[in-house]
């Protein structure tokens, strides 16, 4: 029988427990902090950390309850290793060291973003090719070249702001709850798209020699903030579903454009887009008109398993056992900006 993996994800805000056998997902448990942040408006490590070190061992439970097994059933341990949040990012090891000596399995530390794109592989099959992987989160947005091995290659990523980060930003500056990502997602179906003309960052021609695959937001986001300011200070109500509708199509017009130029580049016929911000309705909109376009096959997982879990982490967990990968050194430490090409630990 194929081993029953444990992937454990504590990097950023939610404590994710995952179980998975043979390619199939048995149980995802999540715990969230994010209630406890909306206040500050952002992330508290610290309060992240105590918030994992408390659900932690209920979360397991409730995966293992759900999966129909016991602890001892589990064969391997996956983990965060990073990147991500340090103290967070400590909880989780820690414990994926104590059930791993604890029950004498192997371990292994692994690269989150990977595996916001190797999560797909649970709901559409394994890579049975070299794939371009769009992992655009909170705190991410990357373009990967990922084989049938789980070899990266990092072709680019943003120079500024994460997608979501751009998002949560603009929201707080249209006074939107935070996180504001969600919320300007459902403002902008009611808006239009292109009734204000917002910066594209990095799409001119003379980008494209340096940055075709990186990102840039940050221009974005000021653009936003002087539209709007303009419009206060003009005395005139600020269209606020318009501005909505207009940003998260200039996120989603240079995300889908690059990361489909990547694929003409490299002769890529597939694209697997993840990460928190793949929940985001204008990008999986325009992702699909534009694969469907360029005669590339689009796989997106399901939201729930875009957000930050630890379905993710078991299922690359699992990738690593089925090609031979050695586990990772008990030893092991956290890095918060462990490098994309760096697959495990
Ligand atoms: O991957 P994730 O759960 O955590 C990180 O690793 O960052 O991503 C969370 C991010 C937040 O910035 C959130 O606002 C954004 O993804 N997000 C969205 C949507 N759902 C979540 N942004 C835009 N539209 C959405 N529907
Ligand atoms: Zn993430």
């Amino acid at each position: 029988m194929a081993p029953l993996v444990l992937g454990i994800e504590t990097s950023c805000d939610e404590t994710g427990i995952g179980l998975v056998r043979d390619g199939e997902l048995l149980a995802d448990g999540v715990a969230s902090s994010v209630d406890e942040h909306a206040r500050f408006g952002g992330i508290i490590p610290e309060i992240a950390s105590r918030a994992h070190l408390e659900a932690m061992v209920p979360t397991l439970d409730r995966a293992l309850t759900t999966a129909g097994v016991d602890l001892a059933d589990v064969d391997v341990v996956a983990v965060t290793a990073g990147p991500g949040l340090v103290g967070p990012l400590t909880v989780g090891t820690a414990a994926a060291k104590a059930l791993a000596l604890a029950l004498d399995r192997p371990l292994y530390g692994v690269n989150h973003i990977i595996a916001h794109a190797v999560v797909d592989t649970l709901v559409h099959g394994p890579f049975d090719d070299r794939v371009m992987a769009l992992v655009v989160s909170g705190g991410h947005a990357s373009l990967l070249l990922v084989d049938a091995t789980v070899h990266v290659t990092e072709l680019g990523s943003t120079l500024d702001d994460a997608p979501g980060e751009a998002f949560d930003k603009v929201g707080r500056l249209l006074g939107l709850p935070y996180p504001g990502g969600p919320h300007i997602d459902r403002l902008a179906r009611e808006g239009t798209p292109d009734a204000i003309a917002f910066p594209r960052g990095l799409t001119a021609a003379k980008d494209q020699a340096k940055h075709a695959a990186n990102f840039s937001f940050s221009g974005l986001k000021t653009a936003v903030a002087r539209w709007v300011e303009a419009r206060q200070d003009a005395g005139e109500p600020v269209p606020l579903a318009d501005v909505a509708a207009s940003f998260s199509a200039a996120v989603a017009d240079v995300l889908t454009a690059k990361a489909l130029a990547a694929c003409a580049r490299h002769e890529v016929g597939t694209l697997v887009v993840g990460g928190g911000f793949s929940a985001n309705s204008q990008l999986r909109d325009l992702a699909q008109v534009r694969c469907s376009a360029a005669g590339v096959r689009l796989r997106i997982p399901p939201v729930r398993l875009c957000t930050d879990n630890g379905a993710m982490i078991a299922a690359l967990g699992a990738a690593l056992v089925d090609r031979g990968v050695p586990p990772s050194p008990p030893d092991f430490g956290v890095d918060s900006t462990l490098p994309l090409t760096q697959v495990v630990v």
